[in-house]
């Protein structure tokens, strides 16, 4: 069976960049960034994604590019099959991330509905306390997988790539318009204070904090870390720069975010909301309880979640792809029946999900983070220390000058640099997560003892593979 393939440079683009764009950039990012600081976490957002986030991208798109596989298979190709394991955490963090992720995603599908019908409009606290978990929340998540499973059953270039061609420029198009909208609002100017304006002082008190915080929303934003990336770049069919396509991905959805940004906050702040309250629900209760008081409510108010449903659905598309790559590919399947037993087992982990608020929670704050930041740790050890010196390779195939330069800078910092910060902030969130405060030195201490042994243990298997 031959492999399916983009159909052009832009379709790639594109998907790749609906993959990026989704409910990170509208609903995640609000929050996180009202709970750190503000201009404080975005700077170091910005920083985090571009220092690390963009390099990390362009390593899964090696892996995926070199191999043309999905993510078991392309580490069983390149290294051998003990490192398929590193395909099985890419899996693992693609079902953490869409359990969750579709489940917001059909809380976005009732928006989208109830904001034509009003139904939230008279006691948003209440509507959302009322729809966002239980029997109801697992139908409209059901509802947006049964969406994710109709473009993937269509394929990758006829699904995937035309859907994402009409979703990404709409959704640029229509959020443009919504953040001209919300600056003629009165009282937007507070929003864009807050949400540009640095406080450094609180930077310096929680630096480090803010950095983990930073860190892991990169890694979600860009979908790195799943194997989605990977996945993606799977299916490009001839030499192209991967740096170019990397940096385009990348650029776009941090200029997407910072839109959402400059739509969200100031309709927040024009409405006298605190962008704080409410934490996972601000975009619901916050935002969706502002929207009754506006002119035109309704039409704002479907238009709004209609585009957060296109992002929403762009993203999720990418994630459910990874595993229907991995049953094609490796059991050898249809991709009618791979859709059909992924989207069962989504239909399951994900009412699982909408039924109980303690997993839902578990999987979105704590376990996505952890799983995206361990994936794309194994990932870059492996660019660095098994692929080695054919990764600078396959970065420079299709490469013009300037990408071709940045080969051997971008070899080491995959190799190196990023796996020492990527252990620093898994160190840091696990100390977290188990109750065990680690402090910055020490974290950063277990980090380097832990990626010089892995190098170490990595080392040996290849010098003994051979
Ligand atoms: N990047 C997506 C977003 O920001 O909403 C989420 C995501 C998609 C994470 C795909 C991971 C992934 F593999």
């Amino acid at each position: 069976m031959t492999r399916a393939t983009w159909r052009t440079r832009l379709g790639f683009v594109l998907a790749a960049v609906g993959s990026a764009v989704g409910l990170g950039n509208i609903w995640r990012f609000p929050w996180l960034t009202a709970t750190n600081g503000g201009a404080a976490f975005l700077l170091l957002y910005v920083l985090v994604i571009v220092l690390v986030g963009v390099p990390g991208l362009l390593g899964e798109m090696v892996i995926g590019r070199r191999s043309r596989r999905n993510p078991v298979g392309a580490f069983g190709e390149l290294g051998g099959r003990p490192w398929r394991v590193l395909g099985g955490v890419a899996l693992f963090a693609s079902v953490v991330v869409l359990s969750f992720y579709s489940v917001v995603g059909g809380w976005i599908l009732r928006y989208t509905a109830a904001s034509a019908t009003g139904a939230y409009f008279g006691a948003p606290q209440q509507y959302f306390a009322a729809i966002d978990f239980g029997v109801g929340a697992a139908a409209f998540h059901a509802l947006f997988l049964l969406a994710t499973v109709a473009v993937v059953y269509a394929g990758v270039d006829r699904g995937i790539e035309l859907a994402t061609t009409v979703m990404v420029p709409g959704i640029v198009v229509l959020f443009g318009g919504l953040a001209v909208w919300a600056w003629t609002l009165p009282g937007s100017a507070g929003g864009y204070e807050f949400y540009l304006s640095l406080d450094v002082a609180y930077l310096r008190a929680n630096f480090f904090d803010v950095l983990v915080a930073a860190a892991g929303q990169a890694l979600f934003t860009l979908s790195v870390g799943a194997g989605a990336m990977l996945t993606y770049a799977s299916y490009i069919d001839e030499d192209r720069s991967l740096a170019a396509d990397g940096t385009i991905i990348a650029v776009l959805n941090t200029g997407i975010g910072v839109l959402a940004g400059l739509v969200i906050f100031p309709l927040l702040f024009s409405l006298g909301v605190s962008p704080g309250e409410g934490g996972p629900g601000a975009l619901f209760v916050g935002l969706a309880g502002a929207f009754a008081d506006l002119p035109y409510s309704r039409v704002v108010g479907v238009v709004f979640f209609g585009v957060v449903l296109l992002a929403a659905l762009s993203s999720a598309i990418s994630i459910f792809e990874v595993l229907v790559a991995y049953l094609v590919d490796e059991h050898d399947i249809t991709r009618a029946r791979a859709t059909a037993g992924v989207g069962g087992l989504f239909l399951l982990t994900g009412s699982l999900a909408a039924l109980s608020p303690g997993l839902f929670a578990l999987l979105a704050d704590t376990i996505a983070n952890l799983a995206l930041t361990a994936g794309l740790l194994g990932f870059l050890l492996f660019v660095g220390w098994v692929l080695g010196p054919a990764a600078i390779d396959e970065y420079r195939t299709g490469a013009g000058t300037v990408a071709r330069m940045t080969g051997r800078p971008w070899y080491y910092t995959v190799a190196v640099v990023l796996p020492l910060f990527l252990a620093f902030t898994l160190v840091s969130g696990l100390g977290g997560v188990l109750g065990v405060p680690v402090t910055a030195p020490q974290a950063a201490a277990i980090a380097a003892l832990g990626v010089v042994v892995a190098i170490a243990l990595v080392r040996h298997r290849v010098d003994t593979a051979v």
